[in-house]
């Protein structure tokens, strides 16, 4: 069925709070693009979130903050990235930071990473519902994984009017190129993604050290101390087994089969696994929808180099 789409209200407001509440994806305006906006410590949520999107594989998202304090409360600062912070937001600049330990940002959030992507948005609406949620929402552009990012409600709601549950219209974008990207990782700041706030005072940072691809790879991403197994129908002798569907294992990404669930709950499971054992064998997943980007981090997690 077909999302609804809302004008700005206080009522519409609190619509898309009791929706993201609940771990839905309510379609956002900001000064950008529509963003897919869900509840960023919910890895059920950001699973479904990445399902719609439809990549096949786990792309880190941008935390939506209100403001400094809160993304302290996510990231670790520098004096640089604070002084980035305060003269540019809110506004198109997103921040990559060290994750902080205090963090709500799930894992599968940031892919992984130890790092985060922070950023305080200008669009009223967007700060309007970010003030009454009061906690972070991530929020890729409202497109589908390959197609061009909607810089207006219609346009979501024809791209992505099935998987969303609300759009929130805040007319369209006015900036219609995303959000620059910075890292404060690197000393001093380098330029991840070109976007709308002009940063040609920065230099173009490598996007990774070994293998330039996405941005996404600059940081180092989680990988296990235990030797992984993938495909594997059974475990071995003092292999523990992360299994997936009717089959019993150490722990199980989702006895029901369900890859939504399997993506929520991977990072997790394989922390977990990974504080206890040296050999963990994988269970075969499906390759289908969101299973594409669950094997696709496991086949990461596997290499050893
Ligand atoms: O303008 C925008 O930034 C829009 C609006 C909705 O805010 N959002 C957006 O999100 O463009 P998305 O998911 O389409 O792009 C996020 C980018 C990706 O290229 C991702 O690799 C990068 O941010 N990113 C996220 N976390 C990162 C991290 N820890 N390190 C490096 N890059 C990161
Ligand atoms: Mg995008």
């Amino acid at each position: 069925m077909a999302a609804e789409i809302l004008q700005p209200s206080d009522k519409a407001i609190a619509n898309a709070v009791s929706i993201l509440e609940d771990g839905g994806l309510v379609a956002i305006p900001t000064e950008t693009v529509y963003g897919l906006a869900c509840d960023a410590a919910n890895s059920d949520a950001v699973a479904r979130l990445y399902a719609a999107k439809g990549r096949p594989s786990f792309n880190p998202l941008i935390a939506h903050i209100t403001d400094l304090p809160a993304a302290k409360r996510e990231g670790t600062f520098s004096t640089t990235a604070e002084e980035l912070a305060k003269a540019h937001w809110p506004g198109p600049l997103t921040l990559v930071v060290p994750v902080a330990d205090a963090h709500s940002v799930c894992d599968l959030a940031r892919a992984g990473l130890d790092s985060i992507a922070l950023r305080s948005p200008s669009h009223p609406v967007a700060r309007e519902l970010l003030k009454a949620f009061s906690r972070p929402l991530v929020a890729p552009s409202a497109n589908p994984s390959g197609k061009i990012s909607p810089t207006r409600a219609d346009h979501v709601l024809t791209d992505m009017g099935d998987a969303v549950d609300l759009i929130l219209d805040g007319g369209p974008c006015k900036a219609g190129i995303e959000s620059t990207i910075i890292s404060c990782l690197t000393n001093p700041p380098t330029l991840l993604r070109p976007g709308s706030f002009d940063a040609s005072a920065f230099q173009a940072g490598s996007t990774d050290e070994a293998a330039p691809s996405s941005p996404g790879q600059l940081a180092r991403h989680y990988a296990p101390e235990a030797r992984l197994r993938l495909n594997a129908s059974a475990p071995e002798t003092g292999e523990a087994y992360l299994a997936f569907g009717h089959s019993t294992g150490t722990l199980n990404l989702s006895p029901s089969g369900d890859l939504i669930e399997a993506a929520s709950n991977l990072f997790a499971m394989m922390r977990e696994l990974d504080s206890k054992h040296d050999r963990i064998a994988v269970a075969p997943i499906p390759s289908e929808g969101i299973g594409a980007a669950i094997n696709d981090r496991l086949a990461r997690a596997a290499k050893r180099d």
